[in-house]
């Protein structure tokens, strides 16, 4: 008996020995098996580059797009932007639990962003943007305070910016542009002490600006809310933000600016096609292209004489060119045997 497990023992020692002495350092099969799923997910026979994917003799380190750290077999970054990659992704992802870099930007990822992904609490650089997903911002993402940047922009993301927001104390950069987020943005992105750059132009946000981005961002350099629904006003203290340096709130629905002192020495300055009420401060019309409105509500006796107006030019036009044709083609039908005759 003894010596049966001695010699299963040894079997195993050997067996050990022989894999280190061929790999040089020993390869993790559950992280191994968590990159076989994620390439299986995501369409890996179809992807661009995929070099020593799936091949059991190169170690994980070496396959295209993963990095580990030096003399480890612990994956830390994976990078694969644009290089076709398609599907959904698989949640045990969120087990690469020491990943600092996942960049997968410019692919077409579906569905869900694996709220897993919040177990890589040493995650630094998040990028998902230019791809097909169309969840939520998983709330669970708040406890990922070594993130410094999210870029989650070129996406179909909905429902609303998640109170956690304000838990990224790290965040630098923050990228939701050009999805379908809703709601209003939360006061506690206020939180973000550090950030220098926000851009969440091109969705569907509503209520107002929160003061809190003015009052608390002093790092903030450029801020981008442009076409979106913000209504309310400008904050103020956006004028006392000391390094910003691009302010673009165009294509809103803002109504008031609260007060203008400093905002002509910002180098780019844009609140055009909102609804403010005049008069305005000389200098946002100059400045920042703000333009007033005399009647903010139309009246609806003018919108419908204005729109019958419009029908009557039309129908005045489509005759015209109508008589027009018929007479060109009326004069045209007498030369048309010349001009062939002519080729
Ligand atoms: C990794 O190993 C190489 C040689 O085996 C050594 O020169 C280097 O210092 C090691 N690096 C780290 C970070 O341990
Ligand atoms: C995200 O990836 C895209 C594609 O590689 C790149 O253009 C963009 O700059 C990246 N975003 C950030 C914040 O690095
Ligand atoms: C914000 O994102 C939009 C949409 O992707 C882009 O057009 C715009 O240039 C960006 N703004 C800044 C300041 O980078
Ligand atoms: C974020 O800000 C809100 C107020 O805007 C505050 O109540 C909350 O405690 C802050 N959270 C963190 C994590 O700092």
């Amino acid at each position: 008996m003894a010596g049966r497990i001695v010699a299963v023992l040894a079997f195993c020692l050997l067996a050990i020995v022989f894999t280190r002495g061929q790999q040089g350092i020993e390869f993790d099969s559950g992280t191994r098996g968590i990159l076989e799923e994620f390439y299986i997910a995501l369409d890996g026979p179809g992807w661009n580059q995929r070099t020593h994917w799936l091949n059991h003799t190169v170690g994980y380190c070496n396959w295209y797009g993963v990095t580990c750290s030096p003399n480890t077999t612990t994956v830390v970054e994976i990078n694969l932007d644009n290089n076709g990659l398609n599907g959904q992704m698989k949640f045990s992802i969120g087990n690469l639990k020491e990943l600092t870099r996942l960049s997968l930007a410019e692919n077409d990822i579906l569905g869900r962003l694996p709220p897993t992904i919040s177990r890589m609490t040493g995650l630094k650089y998040l990028n998902f943007s230019n791809n097909l997903l169309d969840s939520v911002i998983p709330p669970e993402y708040g406890v990922l305070d070594q993130l410094e940047v999210l870029d989650l922009g070129q996406n179909f993301i909905q429902g609303e910016i998640p109170q956690t927001i304000g838990e990224y104390g790290g965040l630098i950069y923050l990228d939701l542009a050009e999805n379908r987020l809703t709601g209003s943005i939360p006061g506690n992105i206020g939180n973000l002490s550090v950030v220098q750059f926000i851009n969440i132009s091109y969705n569907s946000l509503t209520g107002w600006i929160p003061t809190e981005l003015g009052e608390r961002l002093h790092r903030l350099e450029v801020l981008d809310l442009s076409h979106n629904k913000l209504n309310g006003m400008i904050p103020e203290h956006l004028q006392e933000v000391p390094h910003l340096k691009r302010l673009d709130l165009s294509h809103n629905e803002i109504k008031v600016i609260q007060e203008f002192d400093k905002f002509d020495e910002l180098p780019y300055c844009n609140f055009e096609h909102n609804e403010f009420s005049c008069p305005l401060p000389e200098k946002a019309e100059e400045h920042c292209k703000a333009v007033c409105h005399r009647h903010s509500t139309p009246v609806p006796g003018a919108a419908v004489g204005a729109v019958f107006a419009v029908v009557v030019a039309l129908a005045a036009a489509i005759a015209f060119v109508a008589s027009f044709e018929k007479q060109r083609i009326r004069e045209e039908s007498g030369v048309t045997q010349e001009d062939e005759d002519d080729f």
